[in-house]
């Protein structure tokens, strides 16, 4: 196992019921900026119940937050932060609205004046406003990490830092059965595919590691039949939202490799192409199996066997499992399913170069030949 240091501040209260605890969770003198997406939350009456519960302090709102969050509204709602006063800030939606509302801290709380410093890294903040989450989407682990994914021109960049963790997250299950049925295949996959990033390296001796990521990837499988068809079935839907938050909170991937390419793949095509997140893994996970199966050959055995009790050892059949799990879901695995044609593979290589991510991998090997070939697979 390798060295590592694990913290994770983030307090999560999960369960039927949950958003009553903002009563408890947050300063009766706060004000508060509820931050949330373009009105699902209004719609199911998920902003009700949390303006009830905030009852006694100073609310404002902003609405609009959009999936793949832009940095032109949320800076929209960094000028409320200040001009309001606000001191406590509650992201209320899915991954974008999270992403959202960490980056609005940040941005409102960074000196320089130039916040698309925030994007590249440049960038140095001593303390922020108190942030507390309410999930209504089960998929990004936002709720329990200190990550945002924010999209700015025809990119989208990753904005990690360590006061974003938010203080608290409250985890309801009940209010993620309004999502529709697209949404909660795309959560598995976003799911399933942060713990195979952390899990789909080289073996280190990381037992525990490897028995926890399989844990949540067959959970994944058990459950997701049962919480697609029948939204309301508490304790599938409930297994989902857990293993969602386990699956991206940090604890899987210390003291093991970890391979992002997957996700920064996807993420440019998402950026140029409008694909949802989860579509983009579904589609480029097996294509990376497919061309890294030799540096990746033990964990991919492993993996087939103790999640898809495959003891062949036979590559092709653990991909097509993998892509037969993704099909399953209603999802689509080739980047022609989406209209995308061959030629457009340069334009996404050219983008990953531009955007400085043509060295991936876990061992920063992949360049983009490998890439061109990753792409060419996922045909
Ligand atoms: O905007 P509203 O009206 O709220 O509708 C949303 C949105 O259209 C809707 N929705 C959310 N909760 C609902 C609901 N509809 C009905 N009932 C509910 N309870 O769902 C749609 C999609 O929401 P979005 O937040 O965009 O989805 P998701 O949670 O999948 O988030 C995707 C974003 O997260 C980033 C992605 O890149 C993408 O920008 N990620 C963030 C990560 C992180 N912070 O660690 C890691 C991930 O890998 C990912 O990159
Ligand atoms: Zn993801």
């Amino acid at each position: 196992m390798l060295n590592f240091e694990f913290h994770n501040p983030t307090k999560i209260i999960f369960g039927k019921n949950t958003i009553k605890e903002l009563d408890r969770l947050v300063g009766k003198q706060a004000r508060v900026l509820i931050v949330y997406g373009k009105g699902s939350v209004k719609k199911y009456g998920t902003l009700d119940k949390v303006k009830s519960a905030l009852k006694g302090r100073d609310i404002f709102e902003f609405e609009g937050v959009e999936p793949n969050p832009r940095y032109e509204t949320l800076m929209k709602a960094v000028e409320i932060v200040k001009k309001k006063n606000i001191t406590f800030i509650l992201g209320v939606g899915g991954g974008s609205v999270m992403d959202g509302t960490k980056f609005v801290n940040l941005a409102a709380n960074y000196k320089g004046e130039d916040k698309t410093d925030l994007l590249k890294g440049e960038y140095e903040v001593e303390s922020v406003i108190d942030m507390g989450m309410v999930l209504t989407l089960p998929a990004t682990g936002s709720e329990m990490n200190c990550g945002a994914v924010i999209s700015y021109g025809d990119g989208k960049f990753p904005v990690k830092h360590n006061l974003s963790y938010p203080i608290f997250s409250i985890l309801d299950p009940e209010i993620t059965y309004t999502l529709p049925k697209k949404q909660i295949s795309n959560g598995i996959v976003d799911s399933f595919v942060h713990v195979t990033e952390q899990y789909l390296t080289y073996p280190v001796g990381g037992i525990v590691q490897d028995r926890m990521a399989e844990g949540i990837l067959l959970a994944l499988k058990d459950i997701a039949d049962k919480t697609l068809n029948n939204p309301t079935d508490y304790e599938a839907r409930s297994n989902l939202v857990w293993s969602s938050t386990l699956a991206l909170n940090g604890i899987i991937g210390k003291g093991v490799p970890q391979d992002w390419m997957t996700h920064v793949i996807g993420h440019e095509i998402t950026a140029l192409y409008g694909l949802d997140h989860g579509q983009t893994l579904a589609i480029i996970l097996p294509a990376v199996m497919d061309i890294r199966r030799k540096e990746k050959r033990e964990k991919i055995v492993q993996y087939g066997e103790r999640v898809f009790d495959i003891k062949t050892g036979n590559i092709d059949e653990i991909i097509k499992a993998t892509r037969g799990f993704f099909n399953s879901l209603g999802l689509k695995t080739k980047l022609g399913d989406y209209g995308i044609k061959e030629e457009d593979i340069e334009k996404i290589c050219n983008n990953l170069i531009r955007h400085k991510r043509d060295n991936l991998s876990e061992t920063g090997d992949v360049t983009t030949p490998i890439i061109r070939e990753i792409l060419k697979k996922a045909f």
